[in-house]
């Protein structure tokens, strides 16, 4: 499984399938190669059995080509190759089939030609599947799942509906938006796949040649489902999310497909949704056969801090005890790492509940412990403390010493509070969504951020309990996060005051930056005309109708926002690391090795040994004996030696490489290939691909 190992492809010779099947046996002689998966394989194990470029030549890896998609940011791409041809979804959702080699273009598909409108972002992979010769690329765009012939980009038109399907449409009547934005898995002639959705989270495996729903797990339980009575009744009807974001991985032998789950919604709200909310932040083992529950654990009982499980879980094999055991590693947010015998779920190390800081907020009681494992140490420091009160110069020490003496922290489980606090670990992790990567020993290498985070909730309603004037009310959901709710903003993390408008802009004026957005600040297109008026009403300061008496709707809280803390400077308010690279053995469950990921070189010149900075994206290990990483927020791609952690070469990319790397060969030379489109914290957007491979003369 970890091992896929050359594979003749459908639609190769008789010939050459002689040869790739030979040249497994003697894997100098391997001419080509695929990655015919998302992270590489169904475990999404990220790991390759490329050994060409290793330890001893890695230093003398070059550029081998570059292409510019033309588009900008959240290019979070890991492309398919297969028989020489690298596909792969641009930031637009276009999908682009490309050499391999060289990236020439054979073709492009852009699912605007087919429906007009916004088809979604942060695309991160595909799914290709084959039969003979018909050959198929799965993409993702708006609320549909498109079915491409992978010779020629042309829709397969016998798929759904004229080449496609709806992804709400097995889900709810009206079908609620379900996008993609991680790829499914293909299991015997299935495509399976859950997805972002404004409704209940499902999974649902649709039949590859036909797009006909074959099972569907709702991941919000109905009457009589395992787990209903973990919310209110009824909750399925009314709640949402629960779904499956990050990806997923497949036991392709035992037909099982291990599924982590997010956050219920509204995220930082849970009165509405008491109890422990299964299948919410969960790795869930199902029948892929079937779609029926195997077994469970939940990492967050009834979460209100967004702490959504952001990555694959990777299938792996480890020695414990003398025996072998096939197990499921799942990383999260909080930088924890869950290790279970993926067939039976028993935990390798014991698993404790452990009592977490309760809600302030009166309507909110949060779940009074939280799981906590004994083992591997978390991949983060868990919790703020005095010692981690930021050393890079005496003024960041001055600030960050003064604001965490003015709050505190409370670690991950920080408790909803009107009050400000420091979330660290924060929204971001720990781990993201570029996941981890495994070797065939059982370690495990994963990149983490240790960013701290301001978090606080805003009441939606007057303190005396009456209704607040909808424009106000508007403004809190909408704009306060940014813009304060004092509109004072916030002039140092660069958020305009807000008062006064009326003396200094005008309505019109106003409006175009709602509907357009501003630099930094999104667009609001879409905020309904019944809360744009009052809205404007309040910002204008004109006289505000009050909110028609009666029941109030909606939560009485909402999140402040997502907001990172930072120094004067704008560096992360806290000693560093600031991302680092691990290397955990899950054999024994102890952390091997630990460096910094990433570098801000004028603090290098300034003295300040390398802090890592925050990082998105994954890592791939090799046979060759290295990790290739780019996920660092300085535009770099790295190797790094996997038993060490030292970096062995690195190279300059044109925007941060927030993606997965795709390691192959073709014509027996290797490549690494990574989507490079920069855009996250803070650091220039763009949309190029890079190649990188040995100089012709090795
Ligand atoms: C994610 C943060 C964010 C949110 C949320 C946000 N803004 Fe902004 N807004 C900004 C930033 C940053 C700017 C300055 C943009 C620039 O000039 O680059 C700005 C600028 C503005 C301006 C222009 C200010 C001036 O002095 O002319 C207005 C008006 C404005 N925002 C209104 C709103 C309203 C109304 C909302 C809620 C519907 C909102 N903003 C939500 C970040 C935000």
């Amino acid at each position: 499984m970890l091992n896929s190992g050359p594979r003749a492809t459908a639609g190769v010779t008789p010939v050459l399938c002689f040869f790739l099947a030979s040249s497994a046996v003697y894997g100098q002689a391997r001419r080509n190669q695929d990655w015919p998966v998302y992270l590489g394989d169904k475990a999404t194990s990220h790991y390759s059995t490329l050994d060409q470029i290793n330890k001893s030549n890695v230093a003398r890896l070059r550029q081998a080509w570059i292409i510019d998609t033309g588009e900008k940011g959240e290019f979070q791409s890991n492309g398919l190759v297969i028989n020489g041809v690298l596909y792969t979804a641009t930031t637009s959702r276009r999908v682009l089939a490309l050499d391999a080699k060289t990236g020439k273009q054979h073709w492009a598909w852009d699912p605007a030609e087919e429906r007009p409108g916004n088809q979604g972002r942060r695309q991160r992979g595909l799914v290709y599947w084959a039969n003979g010769n018909d050959r198929r690329i799965f993409t993702g765009a708006g609320t549909y799942l498109y079915a491409l012939n992978a010779g020629t980009g042309k829709l397969v038109r016998e798929f759904g509906t004229r080449g496609s399907i709806h992804l709400g449409e097995a889900v709810g009547n009206p079908p609620p938006s379900v996008t993609i934005n991680t790829p499914g898995v293909i299991y015997k002639d299935m495509y399976i796949v859950g997805g972002v959705t404004s409704g209940p989270g499902t999974i649902r495996a649709y039949d590859v040649r036909t797009g006909r729903l074959r099972w569907i797990f709702h991941l919000i339980p109905r009457p009589g489902e395992y787990g209903y009575h973990s919310w209110p009744p009824e909750a399925y009807k009314t709640a949402g999310g629960s779904s499956n974001w990050s990806g997923l991985s497949l036991d392709e032998k035992r037909g099982i497909v291990y599924v982590p789950t997010e956050t219920a919604l509204p995220d930082f709200w849970g009165g509405d949704r008491k109890g422990a909310n299964l299948f919410s932040n969960c790795l869930l083992a199902l029948d892929a056969n079937t779609g029926k529950r195997i077994w469970h654990f939940q990492t967050v009982h009834h979460d209100l801090l967004d702490k959504d499980l952001p990555t694959p879980p990777v299938l792996l094999t480890v020695k414990r005890n003398g025996l072998t055991v096939d197990a499921v590693a799942q990383g999260t947010k909080n930088g924890l790492l869950f290790v279970f015998d993926r067939v039976t779920g028993e935990p390798l190390w014991p698993i404790h509940e452990v009592p977490v800081p309760q809600s302030e907020l009166p309507e909110e009681p949060a779940w009074p412990t939280q799981p906590i494992p004994s083992k591997p140490p978390p991949l983060t420091r868990q919790t703020y403390t005095i010692d981690d009160v930021s050393d890079i110069s005496p003024a960041a020490r001055q600030a960050t010493l003064l604001r965490f003496k003015r709050g505190g922290s409370q670690g991950a489980f920080t408790a909803p509070s009107l009050k400000e606090s420091i979330i660290f670990p924060g929204f971001d992790g720990g781990m993201e969504w570029g996941g981890a990567a495994v070797d065939p020993d059982g370690i495990y290498y994963a990149n983490v951020n240790e960013i701290p985070w301001i978090y606080k909730m805003i009441p939606t309603r007057r303190e005396d309990g009456k209704p607040m004037p909808a424009g106000e009310r508007a403004y809190r959901i909408h704009c306060s996060s940014c813009h304060g709710l004092d509109r004072k903003g916030d002039a140092s993390a660069g958020f305009p005051a807000l008062t006064g408008l009326a003396q200094r802009s005008s309505r019109a004026a106003v409006t175009t930056v709602i509907n357009a957005g501003v630099g930094r600040m999104p667009a609001f297109a879409s905020l309904p005309e019944a809360q744009r008026r009052p809205l404007l009403d309040y910002l204008m300061d004109e006289e505000q109708p009050r909110e028609a008496s009666g029941p109030v709707s909606g939560p009485p809280y909402i999140f402040g926002g997502f907001r990172r803390w930072f120094d004067p400077e704008g560096y992360p308010a806290i000693k560093p690391p600031w991302g680092t690279l691990n290397a955990v053995d899950l054999n024994t469950g102890d952390i091997k090795w630990k460096v910094p990921l990433g570098e801000y070189p004028e603090l290098t010149a300034r003295g300040i040994p390398p802090t890592g900075t925050e990082n998105y994206g994954g890592p791939v290990v090799t046979a060759g004996g290295l990790i290739f990483i780019g996920a660092s927020a300085d535009e770099t791609i790295r190797a790094f030696d996997k038993d060490t952690g030292k970096i062995l070469w690195q190279a300059k990319l044109p925007f941060s490489g927030n993606a997965t790397p795709a390691v192959y060969m073709v014509d027996g030379k290797q490549y690494v290939t990574i989507s490079a489109g920069g855009g996250k914290s803070g650091r220039p957007a763009g949309g190029s691909i890079v190649s990188f491979a040995l100089p012709d003369s090795q």
